[in-house]
């Protein structure tokens, strides 16, 4: 018997990863800072995002399923990733919380907790 909740359940699933990403990336392709390194897709960055998040909360392994292990710092080196650029990624997820009405989750400082710590991994340049 389950007895305990996911993070991924907690925060509301599937239905929640996509407002929160649609929230998100509008953002992020419009921030000065950030928008030099996002040439792709969006909706192929979004699609990407929303099976990672799913699997880092818990929820069904679906990145993984189609591209294998996350190694999500080593899939960032190509990019210059400096504290600046960290902390604006950062920013643009908590307004993307306030959006999708996230923040009024109570599981949803932990999530951006683990956020933050992914976040600071990732950072591979000095300014
Ligand atoms: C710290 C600041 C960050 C910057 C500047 C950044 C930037 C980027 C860029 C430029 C891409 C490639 C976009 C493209 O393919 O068009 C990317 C991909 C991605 N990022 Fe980030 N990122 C950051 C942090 C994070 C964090 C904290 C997470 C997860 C919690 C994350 C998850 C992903 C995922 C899942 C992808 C897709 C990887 C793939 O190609 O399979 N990123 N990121």
């Amino acid at each position: 018997m389950k007895d305990f909740k996911t993070l991924f359940d907690e925060i509301g699933g599937t239905e929640t990863i996509e407002k929160l990403v649609e929230a998100f990336y509008p953002r992020v392709y419009e921030d000065p800072v950030l928008s030099p390194l996002f040439e792709g897709d969006i909706e192929e960055i979004k699609r990407k995002q929303r099976m990672f998040l799913t699997q880092f909360l818990g929820g069904p392994p679906l990145y993984s399923q189609e591209f294998g292990p996350p190694a999500m710092k080593q899939r960032h080196l190509p990019f210059e990733i400096t504290p600046l650029r960290a902390q604006r990624w950062l920013a643009c997820m908590k307004e993307a919380f306030k959006e999708s009405g996230l923040d009024q989750n109570p599981a949803s400082a932990l999530f951006y907790d683990r956020l933050m710590q992914v976040a600071a991994i990732m950072v591979n340049s000095p300014e």
